[in-house]
């Protein structure tokens, strides 16, 4: 029995991921970048997209944001629907991994729980926490989308960082720092990531 499933079985192709991680001269792993909305998650993915790619390396990016219109669809901002958002990322994640891909997932992620579940659905070496560490009064006053400003005037609940919480990393594999006034750029961020990667 696999959660709600019985008499189900796992079928394997001798074309497995070594074969494909050979074909594509990579290893498959999975870069998720956590933090704040409006900390840079996915101009960061973007920029280390660009970075790979240059060097000849396929990635995929899992991006919060434009999952939730398929994907995660049906899925609220409540922790239980947050935490099923991961789960399901997580095993996305998995997936492109297997595939041989280097996958970067930049989600909010807020809980812990969430982040390290994802963690051990892959081998250690596999899963690359980065924690965008950007105070919130610095990704405040960006609010890019202006949702900072609806959540301070209560028009959305529940936002993280302002009325929902927000779990650092107490242990990831490279932290990010951003204060006012004084952010890297996209690309040294990338190259930071690509640096630890090689
Ligand atoms: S989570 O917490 O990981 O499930 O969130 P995620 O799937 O990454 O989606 C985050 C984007 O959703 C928008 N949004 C909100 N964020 C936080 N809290 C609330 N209540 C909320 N409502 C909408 C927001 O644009 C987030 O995008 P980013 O790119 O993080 O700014």
């Amino acid at each position: 029995t696999v959660g709600k499933s019985t008499n189900i079985l796992w079928h394997d192709c001798p074309i497995g991921q070594p074969e494909r991680q050979k074909l594509l001269n990579q290893k498959g792993c999975v870069v998720w970048i956590t933090g704040l909305s409006g900390s840079g998650k996915s101009t960061l993915a973007c920029a280390l997209s660009r970075e790979l790619y240059s060097r000849g390396h396929l990635t995929y990016i899992l991006d919060g944001d434009n999952l939730r219109h398929g994907l995660n669809r049906d899925l609220s901002f409540e922790a239980k629907d947050r935490a099923e958002n991961i789960r399901r990322v997580g095993e996305v994640a998995k997936i492109f991994a297997d595939a041989g891909l280097i996958c970067i997932a930049s989600l909010i992620s807020p809980y812990r729980s969430d982040r390290s579940g994802c963690r051990n659905l892959l081998h250690n070496s596999s899963f690359i926490e980065v924690f965008l560490n950007v105070p919130l009064e610095v990704c405040e006053a960006r609010d890019p989308k202006g949702l900072y400003k609806l959540a301070r005037a209560g028009k959305i609940k529940g936002f993280t960082g302002i009325d929902d919480p927000y779990e650092p990393p107490s242990d990831c594999e490279i932290v990010i720092h951003c204060k006012a006034g004084d952010c890297a750029t996209p690309k040294s961020m990338a190259d930071k990531v690509v640096t630890y990667l090689e």
